[in-house]
């Protein structure tokens, strides 16, 4: 009870903040010359690698009817509502439809929304988009999914606000979380393990968005990195918690992420996630999520 009430304080006094000081902070995010100085020389975007990435990050779980209907590969128009106690978060189109979805946004602007969690005009994003994970991704790799996107066909869709209590309902307010919680330097390999481990440890880390489920979150719904990968929390009514991975047997993650092992739950947030690791991941990739995950010591 306690925490509640502190917690509540705090996001009154950031609700009244909220209003004020975003206005006049400069707004974080990278410059369109700044852009060629995160890709390497000659970089030319690949959509074809960049379909895999839409994968491999669940992007469709979240933005498409796939937890309605199990296709994995319909289209981005926006997807069902993410429950949560702030209220309800509705997924909007990702299709470069110009009206109702993302059409016409600049490489800029997309590296931006995904990295700093900031859309064009400044708006700012809630983390039920992951953004807090997608930072971590190199930009070559954003540029590769957006290269994606761009390919798909424009489609319309109704757009949908969210509908979340206050004071969750002040964009602005999400200055302050992001000062707190938000991290987003690029994921960068660690000298002293393999090049597959380093593999591991970005999939992960990044597009996979593992943590955003099995991480336990702190009362600010951020996830408490001393405890990563240590379990998290049921995303929805009657579904088991994301369990802990870190320091697990391999052969468990492997079987976790292969549909045909039958380990997970067709009802589970988790299975989609399946489904996508299944028909898009390599061997190798697998292997270095589950080498990565299974040399964490659990406990942390
Ligand atoms: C866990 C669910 C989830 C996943 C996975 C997810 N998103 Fe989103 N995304 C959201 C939500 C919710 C929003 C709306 C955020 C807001 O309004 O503050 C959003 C917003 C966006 C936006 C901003 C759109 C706009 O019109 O302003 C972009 C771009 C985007 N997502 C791209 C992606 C891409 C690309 C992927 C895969 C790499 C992805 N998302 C994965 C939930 C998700
Ligand atoms: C949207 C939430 C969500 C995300 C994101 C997510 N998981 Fe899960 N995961 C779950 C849930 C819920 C379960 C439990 C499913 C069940 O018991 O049927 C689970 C189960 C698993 C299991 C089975 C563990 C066991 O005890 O047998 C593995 C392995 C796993 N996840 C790995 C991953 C990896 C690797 C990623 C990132 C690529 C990931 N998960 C991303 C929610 C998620």
């Amino acid at each position: 009870m306690r925490k509640l009430a502190v917690a509540l304080v705090a996001a009154g006094i950031v609700a009244l903040l909220g209003i004020a000081v975003p206005a006049i902070a400069p707004t974080p995010g990278i410059t369109q010359t700044e852009l060629s100085e995160h890709l390497p020389k000659g970089f030319e975007a690949d959509s074809e690698r960049g379909r895999v990435l839409y994968h491999l990050a669940g992007c469709g779980n979240c933005h498409s009817n796939a937890a309605e209907s199990g296709l994995i590969d319909n289209s981005p128009i926006g997807g069902p509502p993410l429950l949560s106690f702030a209220g309800n978060f509705h997924p909007p189109n990702i299709t470069p439809d110009t009206e109702t979805g993302i059409g016409g946004w600049s490489d800029v602007a997309f590296v931006n929304a995904m990295k700093f969690g900031i859309g064009p005009q400044g708006k700012r994003y809630y983390p039920a988009f992951p953004y807090t994970s997608f930072a971590k991704a190199t930009v070559a790799d954003l540029l590769d999914l957006k290269a994606h996107l761009d390919t798909l066909e424009p489609e319309t869709s109704e757009i949908q606000e969210h509908s979340l209590s206050f004071p969750f309902n002040i964009r602005s307010a999400m200055f302050y979380w992001n000062l707190l919680f938000h991290d987003p330097t690029e994921f960068t390999p660690d000298n002293s393990r393999s090049i597959e481990w380093n593999r591991g440890a970005y999939l992960v880390n990044s597009l996979g968005h593992c943590g955003v489920c099995h991480s336990p979150r702190n009362m600010f719904w951020a996830e408490r990195v001393e405890q990563a990968f240590e379990g998290g929390a049921p995303l929805k009514e009657g579904e088991r918690a994301a369990p802990k991975l870190a320091g697990r047997d391999s052969v468990k993650i492997l079987n976790g992420l292969d549909e045909w092992s039958g380990s997970i739950d067709e009802n589970s947030s988790m299975y989609l996630i399946t489904r996508n690791y299944s028909e898009h991941a390599t061997i190798e990739d697998l292997d270095a999520i589950a080498l990565y995950l299974s040399s964490l010591s659990p406990g942390g």
